[in-house]
């Protein structure tokens, strides 16, 4: 069984983000754990798994490119700041593929579209349908980032969270099912989820 590792160019970049924005880095720890814990939850292949824990660390990469003053913001984005922030899913994608010269076309299709949702309303390419495993680090990425905290408000409880992936007719349905169940009490105290 192949096991994936980073990169030297790509702990190069989880060091930058860290450095610019902790609170992305964290998230992305927090995403790659979730991510793991639904592809084990849905009995995917080792090899599946692997890319999830992959894809999950380096989803937001790309907000290396996003200037600090637009990253950091504290407070709502204007039109402009907003298309800025949206395309650091391409950035990443670009990153890594260039930068990093990664080649593992399920890690960079993660990183391109994971905020992409069900029927085309995502970005960056309004894809109406993706990849599985896509479509579990997008919901991971929903619920780490509505769970914490940020400077404009306080984390939601659990309840309130999946109150709104449940509503949100824009992912898979049958994935936030198998978060709420790995995102239970007893595996969030052991896993260190939140
Ligand atoms: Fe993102």
């Amino acid at each position: 069984m192949k096991t994936l590792y980073l990169s030297a160019e790509e702990l190069n970049m989880l060091d930058a983000l860290r450095r610019k924005s902790e609170e992305t880095y964290f998230h992305s720890r927090n995403v790659s754990k979730l991510a793991v814990a639904l592809g084990i939850s849905c009995r995917l292949s080792w090899e599946a798994i692997q890319i999830l824990r992959m894809g999950g660390l380096l989803h937001d990469v790309g907000k290396l490119k996003v200037p600090s003053a637009i990253l950091n913001k504290k407070g709502s984005l204007n039109a402009d700041e907003m298309r800025e922030m949206r395309r650091h899913s391409a950035y990443g994608e670009m990153l890594l593929r260039g930068t990093a010269g990664v080649r593992d076309e399920s890690v960079l299709n993660i990183v391109r579209h994971h905020h992409e949702k069900i029927g085309g309303k995502g970005y960056p390419d309004g894809f109406p349908e993706n990849h599985l495993l896509v479509q579990i680090v997008t919901v991971a990425d929903i619920y780490d980032a509505l769970r914490s905290d940020r400077c404009y408000r306080k984390g939601y409880d659990r309840e309130k969270v999946f109150a709104i992936l449940y509503a949100d007719n824009g992912i898979n349905r049958r994935i936030v099912d198998r978060l709420y169940t790995v995102s239970g009490p007893a595996l969030r105290n052991a896993s260190g989820f939140d």
